[in-house]
Formats: C-alpha cells, sequence, structure tokens
C-alpha cells in the first residue's frame, strides 16, 4: 500500500509573496488564504511601504479585501521598505508595532518598483545596527544593479560584494537571502550562521533558463531573479528537500498583467499563487521528499522569524487539476504560471 496519495500538513505560510494594491487585492487573496495562514507582504509597492504608518495602513487595506471566511484567521505579515533615509528609530517603532516582521533591501533598480531603493548600504548600517538589536529580519533582494555585470550572475556577485560582508560586519542580524537561484547561494546559506536563512521560490526548482525562449520567447516566464541553468536548479531542489531547517518556502508570486507581461518591454513577475503548495508537492515528490514538505512549507520559516507554529491544517491529494488560461485582475486579466497546464496535487 503506498500512502503518498494524501498528505495532511500543518498550514502552511508564504515568507515572500506581491498582493500589490486597492482593486488588485481581492484578485490574489483568495488563492493565498486558501493555501497559507501567514504570508510575508513585499513592500515594493509603486508608493513604497516605507514606514511603520505606511505599513499599519496597507495592512488595513489587504484585511478589508480578504475572502470573509479567511478575515478573522488569515495574518498579513508586513515588512518596511529600507531606503537610503530610512530612520533607525523607525525599527523599534516597526517592532513595537507587532505587525511588522522584517524590512527589505532592494538595491535600487535590481527589480519591480525597486527605483527608490538602496544605492548605498553604507549608509544604512545605523539601521542595520537597530534592527539587529530588535531581533528585525532582513529581507534580502540579492542581486547587483550594475549593468555591465551579466544578468545571469547578478545574484553570484552581489554574495562576493555585498552579502558577504553584511553578514560578517553584523554577526547578530537575522538575514533572509529571498529567493535563492544559485548553488553559490545556496553554499553561503549553509555555511554561514544560523541568523542566515533564505527562501526557495517553486517556479525556480521547476524551471531552467531554457523555458525562458521554448519555441520562442516566453514573458510568463521572465522573473528576477531571472531564471538559471540546469545545475542551479538542482543545487535549490537538494537544498529545500534537504531537511536543513535554513531554507523555507516564499512563493514570489508577483502578478502582473497579461498587457504589462506581454509588452515589448515585460515586467518581471511569476504568479504562482493559485499553486502555491502544490507545485512544491510536485517537487518533493518527485525528489523522493514528500515527507519532508511539511517542515520546509510549515515550520522551518515560523522557527528563523520566531513566531509560532500553526495548528490549522490542509490536506494535498494527487489528483490533477486544469489550471486556468487567465484570471481576472483588477480591471484587467493575468496569466498564472503553467496557465492551461495541469496541478499534478491539489488541496482536499
Ligand atoms: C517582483 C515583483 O513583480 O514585484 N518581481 C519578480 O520578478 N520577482 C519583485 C521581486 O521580488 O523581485
Ligand atoms: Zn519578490
Amino acid at each position: 500500500m503506498t500512502n503518498t496519495k494524501k498528505l495532511t500538513i500543518i498550514k502552511p505560510d508564504d515568507w515572500h509573496l506581491h498582493v500589490r494594491d486597492n482593486k488588485f487585492l481581492p484578485s490574489v487573496l483568495a488563492d493565498t488564504t486558501k493555501r497559507f495562514s501567514r504570508a510575508i507582504m513585499m513592500p515594493n509597492l509603486v508608493d513604497p511601504v516605507t514606514t511603520t504608518d505606511l505599513a499599519e495602513e496597507y495592512r488595513d487595506r489587504i484585511i478589508k479585501a480578504l475572502p470573509s471566511e479567511y478575515k478573522l484567521t488569515f495574518d498579513p505579515l508586513m515588512t518596511l521598505y529600507l531606503t537610503n533615509k530610512t530612520n533607525a528609530s523607525e525599527i523599534k517603532k516597526a517592532r513595537d508595532s507587532g505587525f511588522v516582521h522584517a524590512v527589505k533591501w532592494y538595491p535600487a533598480g535590481a527589480t519591480t518598483n525597486s527605483s527608490k531603493g538602496v544605492s548605498d548600504i553604507v549608509a544604512c548600517y545605523d539601521v542595520l545596527e537597530a534592527m539587529a538589536e530588535e531581533g528585525m529580519p532582513l529581507l534580502v533582494h540579492g542581486e547587483v544593479t550594475d549593468p555591465s555585470v551579466d544578468i545571469f550572475d547578478r545574484e553570484k556577485v552581489f554574495i562576493d560584494q555585498f552579502l558577504e560582508g553584511i553578514i560578517k560586519n553584523f554577526p547578530d542580524l537575522k538575514v533572509v537571502f529571498e529567493h535563492i537561484t544559485t548553488e553559490d547561494a545556496v553554499k553561503l546559506v549553509e555555511t554561514a550562521s544560523p541568523n542566515v536563512g533564505a527562501t526557495i521560490t517553486a517556479h525556480h526548482m521547476l524551471l531552467n533558463r531554457n523555458a525562458l525562449f521554448k519555441g520562442g520567447i516566453r514573458p510568463h516566464h521572465y522573473c528576477l531573479p531571472i531564471l538559471k541553468r540546469e545545475k542551479h536548479r538542482e543545487a535549490l531542489i537538494n537544498a529545500a528537500t534537504s531537511g536543513n531547517k535554513k531554507f523555507f518556502l516564499g512563493t514570489d508570486s508577483a502578478p502582473h498583467t497579461k498587457s504589462t507581461k506581454e509588452n515589448a518591454c515585460g515586467c518581471a513577475g511569476i504568479y504562482t499563487a493559485h499553486g502555491g503548495i502544490e507545485f512544491y508537492a510536485e517537487i518533493f515528490e518527485k525528489a523522493g521528499a514528500l515527507h519532508r514538505l511539511e517542515a520546509f512549507a510549515s515550520f522551518n520559516g515560523p522557527d528563523f522569524y520566531g513566531l509560532p507554529r500553526n495548528r490549522d491544517k490542509i490536506t494535498l491529494v494527487k489528483k490533477p487539476t486544469t489550471i486556468v488560461e487567465e484570471f481576472t485582475f483588477g480591471d484587467e486579466v493575468c496569466v498564472p504560471f503553467r496557465a492551461g497546464g495541469e496541478l499534478i496535487w491539489s488541496i482536499d
């Protein structure tokens, strides 16, 4: 008798998520709340969430847009967007709020809505000091922005030029290397102190960079950091399924309208929240590690952040369902990951 067709686990959390704002919120929150009890809400709105007050307003808008059955149970974990001008005193205020759980470092120009990000991390050293004192994690988009650096090397160069130094200079700072995509990042996290963890997306474990050009250019596979070559994809799967507590689930589900993706200058970001846990189940099963999915999805994240584990459960069944071609997103549409294809696992 095999026991792999059905799997009940503690309801997971998503430690890296974009839900956008206003009219776009309801169209994506239904997918997330069905699968996750909490999610780290990325602060890269068009007007970024740079203060605790702005985070509180954004949190209120998210809660208002939640499906009614999850209004009382889903917890949006808010983050602040670091800038050159962030005040160290903001960190204590954020910690005392109880709803801000991290600060996000976007190197200016690295990705969607990052132009107001950090151009000089040294100018933020007093903030990082305050974060280390308050136990406030720093979430890192780890790519250099120097246009002369090859786009496939930007994560590795970021490790060499910035991340190793930050980790050395701030040994007490909790650091999450977000959406890692290379074996270099896996190695860095494995060898660093327990204060350093990483999120891993499903799409970086399902696809390598060939998927960007399969039969023609594929804007719906374009995200940042960009998909990498096969050996890196394999390194990510090995890390996620290893049982190492430093690695945890972060979908980086990042919806954009169809018209801004299918465009001469298409936006970076892939929507995966409709299979937010199911895609991972597929990956873990294929790697023979389904028994390790629960820790990766539901334990390692809260343990790293110092938050309690969830108590609700969800059941996954290996029953294929068809993914829609597109769904309403605000007053436009969004094309989800693997549109028109199959989810191999689904939620019971
Ligand atoms: C994200 C977005 O669209 O906000 N895009 C992406 O390609 N992942 C930003 C980010 O996380 O880099
Ligand atoms: Zn992201």
